[in-house]
C-alpha cells in the first residue's frame, strides 16, 4: 500500500520538489567541514527541505514543521534527525564503555530508552549506531563503537539497531516510539591511516569482507532503515562516490532497500578528495553511486535538476532516491500526522524518569573495567577505617563525564566522583581529604591542537603530596578532557595528558598505595601506571550517573564485571594492535626471543591488557573443558563445555569467551577468533557449566577464491576468560 502512495505522490512532484526531498540541513550547529552557503531559509520557503537534524525542543520543531507544511505544495512532512549516540537526556556510558559490559540485552535496553526519549522529543531518525570496527586507539572516534572485534561488534550493532528502532516486524514503524536507525559510517572509517580522522583507507577486499563489512551486514539483517556514508576514501574512491559499496554490496548483494544519506558535507568534500571538479560534478558522482540524501552540501538541491536537463543523470535515478525517502516518511506515519513525534505528555513522562536513571547507573557499573588490583586493595570497604587522600582533576570534574556525543545530556547534571563518594561513604569509617593536584589540559578546537598557552601547572602538587603523606591510601582520578576523544580528536601520544603522570610519580614517592581511576575515551598507554599503581579502574566516560557508579565499584557494592573490547597497547608504537592477528611465517617464540622473529627489540609483542580482559573482586576458575565429539560433520554440530567456578569471596559476573583457530586453510587465518560468549552470574562457591555450539558457520571463512564456506581440517578451541587465556584448550576436525 505504501508503494502505491509513494508512486502516486511522486507522479505529482516537480523535479525541484523531488531534489528538495534529497536535501538535508543541520539546524543549529556545524560539527565538521565547511558549511557551504547555507540557503536553508530560501529552500524552506520553496518546500525544498526533506530533512533537518540537530534541532531540539518540540516547540522549535513544531514551528519548523508548521512552516514546512505551509510551504510544501504537496504537504510533504519534514523528517527530523539527531545523533542520539548514547542517550538523549539520560546519558549512558560512551558506547565503547558500554560494549565492555558484553551485555547485549543491556545495550538494547539503553538504546531503547534513548529512542523513547528522542521520539517523544521530536526525533524520528537517529544517526546511530556507529559500528566502525576500530583497532587504532589514536583515532578519537573509537569511543563511539564497540571496539576491535568483528563478531562482538556485529552483535552489538544488531542489539543497538533493535533498541533504537523498536520495531516488532520489518519496516513496521507504526508506533510513535519507533524510529529509524542509521548504520554508519559505510565503510572503513575506523581504519584511517595512522589513526588520523578522515584519513585515507587502503585495505584489501579480504580485510573489508572479513572485518569491516560484517557489522553493517548484521544491521541489514536486523532491518536497519538507513545507512550513512563514510568520509574516507576506500582504496582511492571516496565512500560517498563509491558505486561498488552502495550498488554492488549494499543493494545487490545484501538486498538493502532502505535509504542512504551522506555524512556532513561529504558530497562537497569530493572536490577536496580530488575526484570531483566542482559541486555539480560531485552531485553527479554521489547520485551515480546510489546516494539518496545529501547532508549539508546543497549539492543535490543546487545541481541535480540541471544535471537532468543536461542529460547527465536520469530523472529515474532521482525518482528511486526520492521514493526511498518518501517511503520512510510514510512508514513513520508522518503523512498522517507530521507532528506525531512531538509529544509533550510523553516527553514529560519519559525524559530522565527514575527508571531511565536507574538503568544509566546499571549500565555505568557494568561498563567499568578493573585493570589491576594488587593485594586486593580494592574494594575500599565502608567499615574499614582508613584515611584516603583524594587527588586529581577528575574528582570534581563534571563537564567531561558524559563524554562526546552526549547530544542533549545536560553536563551540569552528571554526578561527580566527589558527590558519589560522599553519598556512598557518608557515616562510614572511611575519611577523604581532597586536593586537585593538577588540571586537565584542554584542546583548542580551532587549531585542533593542545592549547599552547597552558603551561603545565605544578602549583597544586605540594598540597596533594602533603595530603597523600597524611593518608593510608591514595585515590587518584585522572583522564582526558572529553574533547580529547570523539570526532576530530586523534592523538599521537596516548599517555595521560598534561602533567598527570608527573603528579603520579610524586605521589608514588610517598610510598602509600595508590588506586588510579581513569576517565577517558580510548585505550591509553598505561605502561608506567601499570607498573607503579596498586589498582587501576578504567571508568571511561560513564555518563549521567558517573560518580555513583564509580563509588559502587570502589566500595564493592557492585563487583566489576566488564572486559575490554579494545586492546591496550604497551606504547603507541605497537599500534595497530589487536588480538586476532595472523601468525606470520616467523611467529614470536618466547624461548628464542628476537631471533629473526616477528617481534620488536624494545617491547614484547603482547599488549599491556588484551582484548577480553578485566578483573573482578572475586576469582573464577575454569576447568574440565570437554567436547561432545572431535569430529564435526557437514551440517552437524558439536558442543564444547567448561565448568566455571566462583572461587573467591564475593558473588560476581564473568564473561566466558569462546575462541577458535583454523589451523590449516587455503588462506592464513588469525591466531584466534572470538566465536561466542556468555555472561554469567555466580554466587561465591558456585560452579556452572557453560556450553557453546560449534557448527559449519562457526568455522566458515572467505576462502582463497573469496567464497564463504567451511574448509575441512583441524581447529583449536579455547574457552577462556580473556583472549590470552589458553588454559582450557580443545581440538576438533571438520570432516569432509
Ligand atoms: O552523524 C554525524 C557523523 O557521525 C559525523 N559527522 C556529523 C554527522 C551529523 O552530526
Amino acid at each position: 500500500a505504501i508503494e502505491k502512495k509513494v508512486e502516486s505522490l511522486l507522479s505529482k512532484m516537480t523535479l525541484d520538489e523531488k531534489v528538495g526531498q534529497m536535501n538535508q540541513y543541520s539546524g543549529n550547529f556545524a560539527s565538521t567541514g565547511e558549511v557551504s552557503s547555507n540557503r536553508s531559509g530560501e529552500y524552506l520557503k520553496k518546500g525544498m527541505i526533506g530533512s533537518t537534524f540537530n534541532v531540539f525542543g518540540t516547540d522549535h520543531l513544531r514551528m519548523l514543521q508548521e512552516q514546512n507544511m505551509k510551504y510544501s505544495r504537496l504537504k510533504i512532512p519534514m523528517l527530523f534527525a539527531a545523533d542520539v549516540i548514547h542517550g538523549l537526556e539520560t546519558t549512558f556510558p560512551i558506547p565503547l564503555a558500554e560494549a565492555c559490559s558484553w551485555d547485549l540485552e543491556l545495550m538494547e535496553r539503553t538504546a531503547r530508552i534513548a529512542a523513547e526519549e528522542a521520539t517523544a522529543a521530536g526525533v524520528a531518525w537517529n544517526f546511530a549506531p556507529m559500528i566502525d570496527v576500530a583497532r587504532d586507539p589514536r583515532w578519537g572516534r573509537v569511543m563511539e563503537g564497540a571496539g576491535e572485534d568483528v563478531y562482538l561488534s556485529s552483535l552489538v550493532a544488531r542489539a543497538r539497531v533493535k533498541g533504537f528502532q523498536g520495531i516488532q516486524s520489518y519496516k513496521d514503524f507504526s508506533k510513535p516510539n519507533t524510529m529509524l536507525a542509521c548504520a554508519k559510517h559505510f565503510v572503513g572509517y575506523g581504519a584511517g591511516q595512522a589513526g588520523r580522522d578522515y584519513h585515507s583507507v587502503d585495505m584489501s577486499e579480504r580485510t573489508l569482507r572479513e572485518t569491516y563489512l560484517p557489522p553493517f551486514k548484521a544491521t541489514v539483517d536486523e532491518g536497519v532503515a538507513t545507512f550513512m556514508t563514510a568520509f574516507n576514501d576506500l582504496n582511492g574512491v571516496p565512500c560517498t562516490a563509491n558505486e561498488y559499496l552502495y550498488k554492488d554490496i549494499l543493494r545487490d548483494q545484501w538486498k538493502f532497500n532502505g535509504m542512504v544519506l551522506t555524512d556532513y558535507t561529504a558530497i562537497m568534500e569530493l572536490i577536496a578528495h580530488g575526484v570531483a571538479a566542482d559541486l555539480k560534478h560531485a552531485a553527479q558522482l554521489a547520485l551515480d553511486a546510489g546516494i539518496d540524501m545529501d547532508m549539508i552540501s546543497e549539492a543535490f538541491v543546487s545541481h541535480l535538476a540541471a544535471l537532468v536537463k543536461e542529460g547527465k543523470v536520469k530523472e529515474e535515478q532521482i525518482d528511486v532516491a526520492v521514493a526511498r525517502i518518501l517511503e520512510m516518511k510514510f512508514l513513520l506515519g508522518l503523512f498522517d500526522d507530521p507532528y506525531r513525534y512531538f509529544d509533550d505528555e510523553r516527553e514529560k513522562k519519559v525524559i530522565m524518569n527514575d527508571e531511565h536513571i536507574e538503568v544509566a547507573r546499571e549500565a555505568a557499573q557494568q561498563s567499568i573495567v578493573l585493570l589491576k588490583n594488587d593485594n586486593n586493595i580494592l574494594p575500599l570497604k565502608k567499615n574499614v577505617a582508613r584515611k584516603v587522600a583524594l587527588i586529581g582533576p577528575f574528582v570534581e570534574e563534571r563537564n567531561s563525564l558524559n563524554g562526546e556525543w552526549a547530544i542533549k545530556g545536560d553536563r551540569s547534571k552528571s554526578v561527580t566522583l566527589m558527590e558519589g563518594l560522599k553519598e556512598k561513604y557518608a557515616g562510614s569509617a572511611v575519611q577523604f581529604d581532597y586536593a586537585q593536584g593538577t588540571t586537565l589540559p584542554l584542546i583548542d578546537r580551532r587549531t585542533a591542537h593542545v592549547s599552547t598557552n597552558q603551561v603545565p601547572d605544578k602549583s597544586g602538587f605540594a598540597e596533594a603530596i602533603q595530603k597523600a603523606k597524611d593518608s593510608d591510601v591514595i585515590l587518584v582520578a585522572m583522564g582526558e578532557n572529553y574533547h580529547w576523544s570523539g570526532e576530530a580528536a586523534s592523538r599521537t601520544d596516548i599517555t595521560l595528558p598534561g602533567n598527570q603522570r608527573q603528579l603520579l610519580k610524586e605521589l608514588k614517592k610517598t610510598g602509600k598505595p595508590i588506586i588510579l581511576v581513569l576517565f577517558n575515551g580510548r585505550p591509553l598507554d598505561l605502561s608506567w601506571e601499570d607498573e607503579n599503581m596498586d589498582a587501576i579502574v578504567e571508568a571511561w566516560y560513564p555518563g549521567l550517573m558517573s560518580g555513583h557508579a564509580v563509588a559502587d565499584i570502589l566500595s564493592g557494592d557492585y563487583n566489576p564485571s566488564a572486559k575490554l573490547v579494545m586492546t591496550f597497547p604497551r606504547n603507541v608504537g605497537q599500534i595497530p594492535i589487536f588480538y586476532n592477528v595472523k601468525n606470520t611465517g616467523r611467529p614470536f617464540n618466547p624461548n628464542k626471543p628476537a631471533d629473526y622473529r616477528s617481534s620488536y627489540i624494545d617491547v614484547p609483542n603482547t599488549p599491556l591488557y588484551p582484548f577480553g580482559y578485566g578483573l573482578s573482586y572475586t576469582s573464577f576458575a575454569y576447568s574440565n573443558a570437554r567436547i561432545s565429539s572431535e569430529k564435526l560433520v557437514p551440517g552437524g554440530n558439536i558442543t564444547v563445555s567448561v565448568d566455571v567456578s566462583n572461587t573467591g569471596d564475593m558473588d560476581g559476573e564473568e564473561v566466558v569467551q569462546l575462541y577458535i583457530r583454523d589451523k590449516v586453510a587455503s588462506v592464513a587465518r588469525p591466531v584466534k577468533e572470538l566465536k561466542g560468549f556468555e555472561k554469567i552470574s555466580l554466587k561465591k562457591g558456585e560452579t556452572r557449566t557453560v556450553k557453546f555450539t560449534i557448527n559449519e558457520e562457526t568455522v566458515s571463512l572467505y576462502n582463497i577464491d573469496m567464497k564463504w564456506l567451511a574448509e575441512p581440517g583441524e581447529f583449536d578451541v579455547w574457552i577462556a576468560s580473556s583472549s590470552d587465556d589458553e588454559s582450557q584448550h580443545l581440538k576438533f576436525s571438520l570432516v569432509e
